[in-house]
């Protein structure tokens, strides 16, 4: 397969965090733009920086580099520079990931990330026919009623978010702690999702499934330690949203050549390729793609199976997924 093979594959994008899409010379010009400092002195010192051992490492990082971000232009131009890219790569349809507690908690009023985040979607639109939904993910390191009050910020805009999901720290924070605002999400006919098992135990992934009622797992790696919960996945069809260079970035594969992708396949589970945070794990998708079908020798066929995944793991309806297939 040609390198041009993976970009011009259509695909749909399900597993980005718009602010992981924050390169860092956009970082630099908004941090003068706004005179905000970052400790950093030039474009080269930050991706120097990025040098992760651990989720952890990698979100001290991710927060504050998100602090440059404070007007509704800025929220449309990350965001706007992210459809190009992800156009370029084929996609077609994306669900993002984004944080608002991020942004609330530094004073940024709700209305001014989505404001800035709808301009976007609708630029991407216009000018690349690409259909694009907001999940709104809560922040898992805080508590459960800081997700309440997010939601209620929310709610004068919830008819243009299809979904919420549950990001951040994963270790010591499992989803029974935000049972109740899943089902307040579900109940206002928002779809769930929720990262787990990218560092957290299989068990996380349970709860995710009996306690939130979940639509779609994000990352799910872990379940491989759990052959009755594998089984599971795959009986139901859920889609696990993998991210390849995430987990070697974060150390959650030793290497791409380790990457357990194929394994996911075989054993009949909805896999499915995305970047999750681009600008800071060395790839967008149509990267994530070519580097772990080169590393994994799939097949063509694999490689169509993990795009047709995607289109079947979107929460799209009925008409749509016919149009993608
Ligand atoms: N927030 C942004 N990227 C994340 C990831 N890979 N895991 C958990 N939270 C995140
Ligand atoms: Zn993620």
């Amino acid at each position: 397969m040609t390198p041009d093979f993976y970009s011009r594959l259509p695909k749909a994008e399900l597993h980005l965090h718009i602010e992981g899409s924050l390169e860092p010379e956009l970082m630099f010009a908004l941090s003068r733009r706004n005179r905000i400092a970052i400790p950093f002195a030039s474009v080269d010192d930050i991706r120097a920086a990025y040098r992760f051992t651990d989720l952890q490492s990698f979100l001290d990082i991710y927060y504050a580099g998100a602090a440059v971000l404070q007007t509704e232009e800025d929220f449309h131009d990350l965001a706007a520079a992210y459809f190009d890219r992800a156009a370029a790569d084929g996609v077609v349809h994306a669900e993002i990931f984004f944080d608002p507690q991020t942004h609330t908690h530094r004073g940024i009023p709700m209305g001014v990330v989505l404001d800035g985040l709808f301009a976007a979607i609708e630029g991407a639109r216009s000018r690349h026919g690409m259909t694009v939904e907001l999940i709104l993910s809560y922040l898992r390191h805080l508590d459960e009623e800081d997700a309440f009050a997010t939601l209620r910020a929310a709610e004068p805009w919830l008819d243009r978010i299809v979904g919420v999901g549950l990001d951040s720290s994963e270790r010591g924070n499992p989803p029974a702690k935000f049972a109740r605002v899943f089902a307040a999400s579900r109940e206002r006919g928002l779809k769930l999702c929720c990262h787990a098992g990218e560092e957290g135990p299989p068990a996380y992934i349970r709860e995710a499934l009996d306690l939130l009622a979940v639509d779609r797992i994000d990352h799910g790696n872990r379940a491989l330690e759990d052959p009755a919960l594998v089984a599971r996945l795959a009986r139901t069809a859920m889609t696990l949203t993998v991210c390849p260079l995430s987990n070697v970035a974060l150390r959650n594969v030793d290497r791409i050549e380790d990457h357990p992708i194929d394994r996911m396949l075989d054993l009949g589970l909805r896999a499915t390729v995305h970047s999750d945070d681009p600008a800071y794990f060395g790839g967008y998708i149509a990267e994530n793609y070519r580097a772990v079908a080169e590393a994994r020798r799939l097949s063509r066929d694999a490689v169509v199976t993990l795009a047709r995944n995607s289109f079947l793991g979107a929460f799209l309806d009925d008409a749509a997924l016919a149009d993608h297939l």
